[in-house]
């Protein structure tokens, strides 16, 4: 089967800082790298490195096209990228001494995804192949409509969170995963605990505390996260969620897939960067974790 992403794909520009910058502070990186990035494309990465056909629904600008190409080189379908007439998007992330961030997101061509593109991509995709969105891209409701119409399954991870962004597609999803807090939001929001949300499948990450996994009609599951030292944490949920989804594309029990999403997450966390470096599945079962 194939997991069809409308995912964002960003340049990050990755700084190294002594701590996080605050406001109207002035603050020396002392080192600067690129990566490949956005939640979109490092799922799609993460879930073809998890032996999945993945298609990538994305746009870039013409500056975008090396962004294009690293995907297809990672082994992602990047034949419904489009190239439109808007810059590509970016990220500035700031990275301290203890593997936190903080990210400043120009969405770009993020946001100039068509109807038609949408629709044409989605053409090709059959009953059964899952169908993921992230909230940094356009044309999220369009295309939970359409999944659902034609009978796909239906993911979103709920990052960046917005509460109206999530409650404007929740009818139309069979699997959620959001974070502690944006689940203690989205509660805020709906007055629904994650228990009571009308999705199949939910899961609410906690970090290094690892997640908790709800099936409708079913006790919550709580899977511990592996103990390593963090470098970094970005793209780590990406690279989670990716894992996840893959592993429910090929079938995998939920608790199996979300195991072998822990350890895909634990390694990432100990690499600086975000798509270039999430693990493959050799690296993922070779790994010793505690
Ligand atoms: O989750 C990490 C991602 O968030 C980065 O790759 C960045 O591009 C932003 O989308």
């Amino acid at each position: 089967m194939t997991i069809w992403n409308l995912g964002s794909i960003n340049a990050d520009m990755v700084y190294a800082m002594p701590h996080l910058p605050e406001a109207g502070e002035t603050l020396a990186a002392s080192g600067l790298q690129r990566f490949l990035g956005g939640k979109g494309a490092n799922m799609s990465v993460a879930a073809a490195r998890a032996g999945s056909r993945v298609s990538h629904i994305g746009a870039v600008g013409s500056d975008g096209r090396w962004a294009r190409d690293r995907l297809t080189e990672y082994g992602v379908d990047t034949r419904h990228i489009a190239e439109v007439d808007v810059p590509t998007g970016h990220a500035i992330i700031a990275v301290d001494a203890q593997g936190e961030n903080l990210i400043v997101l120009f969405q770009g061509a993020n946001h100039a995804i068509s109807d038609d593109q949408l629709g044409q991509a989605l053409s090709s995709a059959a009953s059964g192949d899952l169908l993921v969105m992230q909230n940094e891209t356009n044309a999220q409701l369009e295309a939970a409509k359409l999944g659902r119409e034609m009978g796909l399954t239906v993911c979103y991870a709920a990052a960046p969170f917005q509460a109206e962004a999530v409650q404007a597609v929740l009818p139309y999803l069979d699997f959620l995963i959001l974070n502690e807090i944006e689940a203690e939001q989205l509660q805020q929001a709906t007055g629904l605990a994650p228990s009571d949300l009308p999705v199949e499948h939910v899961i609410v990450t906690f970090g290094s505390k690892g997640a908790r996994y709800y099936h409708q009609g079913s006790e919550p599951q709580a899977f511990q996260a592996h103990k390593v030292d963090a470098v970094d944490t970005t793209g780590a949920g990406d690279t989670f969620t990716g894992y996840v989804l893959a592993g429910m594309d090929r079938g995998m029990p939920m608790a199996q897939a979300i195991a072998q999403a822990n350890r895909a997450a634990a390694l990432m966390v100990t690499r600086h960067g975000t798509a270039d470096v999430i693990p493959d599945l050799k690296e993922v079962r070779d790994a010793q974790l505690n």
